[in-house]
């Protein structure tokens, strides 16, 4: 069975409860990676975890992926607006892959309304909260 997923956000996603909460919520970290963790169980998904602040860790760990997940969903913060080496480095992976966001990026700043990573995934959800991660696990597993 095609269950394992990898949960990878990137940066400043660490910092959450520092961060705006009428965007964000003002939830912890961890308290959102448990919260996922939840989703998963519901789901029949098995979850890890990965955080990074650093472009080149996350590049290295979306190769490593497909040793060990059968999908992924990725917030990558603000790299998912320009970072067009993840965006290949995603598409190496060739694993199905959510991206999912907190706030509603499409109606927020214009440089949030773009995200490089949109056509090298399966399914994008923005602006539902923590729940928008139930939502995005459901539509990869929708995928596997
Ligand atoms: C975010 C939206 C991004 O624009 C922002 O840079 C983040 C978080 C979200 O979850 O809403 O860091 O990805």
């Amino acid at each position: 069975m095609r269950n394992r997923v990898q949960i990878m956000h990137g940066v400043n996603l660490d910092a959450l409860d520092r961060r705006p909460a009428e965007h964000y919520g003002g939830l912890t970290f961890t308290r959102l990676e448990h919260r996922i963790e939840e989703f998963a169980k519901q789901l029949g998904l098995e979850a890890r975890f990965f955080q990074s602040n650093h472009e080149g860790d996350f590049v290295e760990e979306l190769h490593r992926a497909p040793d060990y997940a059968d999908g992924l969903i990725l917030n990558p913060g603000a790299w998912t607006h320009y970072a067009w080496a993840i965006r290949d480095a995603l598409e190496i992976s060739g694993l199905p892959a959510v991206e999912v966001h907190l706030s509603d990026v499409k109606h927020r700043e214009a440089f949030r309304a773009v995200s490089v990573l949109e056509d090298v995934c399966v399914a994008s959800v923005s602006g539902e909260g923590v729940d928008g991660y139930r939502t995005g696990l459901a539509r990869l597993k929708e995928a596997l």
